[in-house]
């Protein structure tokens, strides 16, 4: 019996059948969660990240077809970039780069592009936290 692609263009089919980087990633360098607010389906991305750039990118992803697609690919897209270049990747980059989604289905890629933004974020709260305390204060009771 011949195999139905449904709406889904073969781009879409192969990210969704042979998902790229999917898993956990131990101690992550920052990880984003995002639940789309149309369906309530849920993506974590999670990032390792070497000099201000992304080295690495994995996902977790619980919904459709489209959603987990989105994930896969968006793993491949933002490795090698900038927090900068990464934050300015849409839901719309996506869906280009997926070759297109029917229209049902646009929403979907909007988990992806939330969970880029959270990963970032988290990436850059880690790193304020890593930073030494400022030194300008004079410590207490010092030279008395
Ligand atoms: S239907 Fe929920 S992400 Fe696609």
């Amino acid at each position: 019996m011949k195999e139905s692609t449904g709406p889904y263009n073969p781009i879409v089919m192969d990210h969704f059948k042979h998902p790229r980087n999917m898993g956990e990633m131990e101690n992550p360098d920052g990880m984003g969660e995002a639940q789309n607010p149309v369906c309530g389906d849920t993506m974590r991305l999670f990032i390792r990240v070497e000099s201000d750039r992304i080295v690495d990118a994995t996902f977790l992803t619980f919904g459709c077809s489209a959603a987990i697609a989105s994930s896969s690919l968006t793993t491949e897209m933002i490795k090698g970039k900038t927090m900068e270049e990464a934050l300015q990747i849409s839901d719309e980059d996506i869906i280009n780069a997926l070759g297109g989604l029917p229209p049902s289905k646009v929403h979907c890629s909007i988990l992806a592009e939330m969970a880029i933004q959270a990963a970032v974020e988290d990436y850059r709260e880690k790193s304020r936290l890593k930073l030494p305390p400022p030194l300008s204060s004079p410590i207490e009771g010092e030279g008395i």
